[in-house]
């Protein structure tokens, strides 16, 4: 007999049934209850409900682990490429070496954007963000391939969309750059691989030799297999629920970039560095500022510590910090900010008031420091979380679309006035 739940209104039982998941996650499946009871549940924030049931990837918040179709994210970050496991993802397997050759060669075809594109930018300050930029870019699509407003557009259709998406996705996050440093924008260049294409397009200058240096290439591609997917995190949702509405997949996408923006979600490895250059041009004394850390009544608060759902590690941050070391040792980065940071982290990971209220390091603080020994501005950072996040996005808004998913349309309980007489403006 399958299981239930019962809920108990006023003394009157309802019997709720229970949906498990392949990794004996339970949920009650209330979506008949308003039908049932005349009652809906509130839940501010989502933190408790499940808005999907999904076969992408599995994350257990106490015991640290995530997975993609499966695979350990330790596994697929020491053996696989960003790429890989962006097939992975979106299409549920790693690809075979011809399925392999045959993906990557369809997103080299497509890695040029359309030429007036440029005019796009040329109409942005140099003072704009560069994820609304890139927000922005990445809308644009729409309206260059409008096939793509199509909602019931064939899989072959949809396959273009997907390939157009990540092709383009490096030129579009290297432009908004470029515009923000008042510099040429560079082309890609497709005899190098999905990393190097973008840091070309991002570093070299018209007047210079540049060679992309392949340390700086494989921990970009690390950085973007860790953060390839998290389940149904706020950007995720929004692209689902964008995408549930039947608006294109470069809308729905869109969306996704512009809820990362967000300091809470997205911006936090930048807010990382902004506390770390203010700790350093306060004197660089991090003793005083984890004291402050410590105290309620300081208003201070140490970024990139402590995570919402792994309630003791983040399984990203070890693999992180690893890469971290390597990269500063192997790039020989000598910066009196990542000294700070080197500082914190041990405080953090020593002290018994950190280590008690499960405060570690999590995987913004370390990849903030990464993308500064890379040499990689503040800005940027958002934009390269979101060049991560992309397939992950893309699976997700693919499998809502493939499940016939409905549209999203969550309910309130309302707490405005009751029901009152219109007052004539002479009279309020
Ligand atoms: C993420 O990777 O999306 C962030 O850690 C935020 C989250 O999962 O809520």
């Amino acid at each position: 007999m399958s299981k239930t739940a019962e809920l108990i209104i006023d003394g009157k039982s309802y019997v709720l049934p229970l949906v498990e998941g392949t990794e004996n996650e339970v949920g009650i499946d209330i979506s008949d209850l308003l039908e049932k009871t005349g009652t809906i549940t509130l839940d501010l924030g989502y933190k408790n409900t499940g808005a999907t049931k999904s076969a992408i990837t599995f994350l257990d918040g106490d015991k640290g682990i995530l997975r993609y179709r499966g695979y350990s994210i330790e596994e697929l970050a020491e053996k696989s490429n960003f790429l890989e496991v962006a097939h992975l993802l979106i299409f549920g397997e790693l690809p075979t070496q011809q399925q392999y050759n045959k993906f990557s060669h369809d997103i080299k075809t497509h890695t040029l954007v359309h030429e007036d594109i440029k005019k796009i930018l040329d109409g942005f300050p140099s003072t704009a963000h560069p994820m609304g930029v890139l927000a922005s870019l990445f809308c644009s699509q729409t309206a260059f391939y409008p096939e793509s407003l199509d909602p019931n557009r064939s899989a072959e259709g949809v396959y273009l969309s997907i390939v157009r998406s990540l092709a383009k996705m490096p030129t579009f996050a290297a432009w908004a750059y470029k515009n923000a440093v008042g510099h040429p924008v560079n082309y890609p260049d497709n005899k190098l691989d999905y990393c190097a294409r973008f840091l070309k397009m991002v570093f070299a200058l018209p007047a210079e030799d540049y060679e992309v240096d392949p340390v700086v290439a494989d921990a970009l591609d690390k950085l973007l297999i860790l953060h390839a997917d998290h389940e149904q995190n706020c950007s995720t949702s929004t692209v689902r629920i964008v995408g549930s509405s039947k608006a294109s997949i470069y809308s729905s996408i869109s969306a996704g970039i512009n809820a990362l923006w967000g300091p809470l979600h997205g911006g936090a490895n930048q807010e990382v560095i902004v506390m770390l250059e203010n700790i350093k041009k306060d004197g660089g004394d991090t003793e005083k500022w984890i004291n402050k850390a410590k105290d309620k009544n300081s208003g201070f608060r140490l970024m990139g510590f402590g995570h919402r759902v792994y309630k003791n590690f983040d399984p990203r941050a070890k693999i992180i910090k690893k890469a971290a070391d390597d990269v500063l040792k192997k790039l020989g980065v000598n910066d009196p900010v990542l000294e700070i940071a080197q500082k914190l982290e041990e405080a953090a990971l020593k002290d018994p008031y950190f280590v008690e209220r499960k405060l570690y390091p999590n995987v913004d603080f370390y990849s903030g420091i990464i993308y500064r020994a890379l040499g990689i501005p503040v800005d940027m950072f958002t934009v390269m979380f979101a060049m991560g996040r992309l397939p992950g996005w893309i699976a997700q808004w693919k499998e809502m679309r493939e499940n016939k998913e409905p549209i999203g349309r969550p309910r309130q309980i309302y707490t405005g006035a009751t029901l009152r007489p219109y007052t004539e403006i002479t009279k309020r």
